[in-house]
């Protein structure tokens, strides 16, 4: 596990790196355009969060672990949402497309996260949301034949690689100092969160992972992979409860 100051000097680094060339005109076919544009839309919309509840979660953890850097890190990770947000922003623009200021599954998502003032609750929805962006940007490059669109989501994928490895190594951390039959409780939780939220995260954008070559099937496989080298890593203790048998009669 890297320390705080780790990540702090990670972010620092990384929001220098300048991955995409904006002197590249976008280049759109008309039926590219229709496969992609709502979700590209919802998806601007959800990583322009302005991330004050998330700073808020974040102090009074780190306050309490006495940890000085933690929150500086989790502003820098913030940035780095909004940074993805911005790019995808300018790239409506250029398409001559509408910014959109609302979207139910975006509402829905900050709603939740409104509710909730828990380190833990948003380190888990952040893993949730960033697996599934894993493969949505992953199609968004798919999709089109535009570099400049190309260019846009391998830096958010670069991004979203370290994002996942920060939000785990958090999210084991608040895990183990949990006494066992909470973290019994917190792993179901974490599991069927996990998998519904990638539900409806497959029927809100299902044309444009169809449109990335990514059919249900496969994204489901992919969904699971990524758990399997994620949350799933946390549960050893609970051996004796067979947690995986009675999820896979219900999925
Ligand atoms: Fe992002
Ligand atoms: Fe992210």
């Amino acid at each position: 596990m890297h320390n705080s100051s780790y990540w702090l000097n990670y972010f620092n680094q990384n929001l220098k790196n300048q991955r995409i060339d904006w002197s590249i005109s976008p280049d759109l076919t008309q039926s590219e355009k229709t496969n992609i544009l709502k979700s590209l839309q919802a998806w601007q919309l959800g990583e322009t969060s302005e991330g004050i509840n998330l700073v808020n979660a974040a102090t009074k953890h780190a306050k309490k672990l006495n940890d000085p850097y933690y929150t500086d890190a989790i502003r820098l990770f913030i940035k780095e949402e909004q940074k993805h947000g911005n790019n995808l922003g300018r790239y409506i623009d250029l398409i001559g497309e509408q910014r959109i200021k609302k979207d139910w599954g975006d509402s829905l998502f900050r709603k939740i996260r409104g509710l909730n003032t828990d380190m833990e609750f948003w380190t888990i929805a952040v893993i949730t949301v960033e697996s599934t962006a894993q493969i949505f940007y992953q199609c968004l490059k798919d999709a089109t034949n535009c570099k400049l669109l190309k260019q846009i989501s391998t830096d958010i994928l670069i991004d979203e690689a370290a994002h996942i490895t920060f939000q785990i190594e958090r999210l084991s951390l608040i895990y183990k100092n949990k006494p066992l039959f909470m973290r019994t409780v917190s792993y179901y939780f974490y599991t069927i969160f996990y998998f519904s939220t990638a539900m409806v995260v497959w029927f809100a954008h299902k044309r444009l992972f169809n449109a990335g070559g990514v059919y249900f099937k496969v994204y489901w496989i992919k969904m699971k992979l990524k758990f399997k080298k994620t949350i799933k890593k946390l549960k050893p203790e609970i051996e004796n409860i067979n947690v995986e048998n009675t999820l896979s009669h219900l999925l």
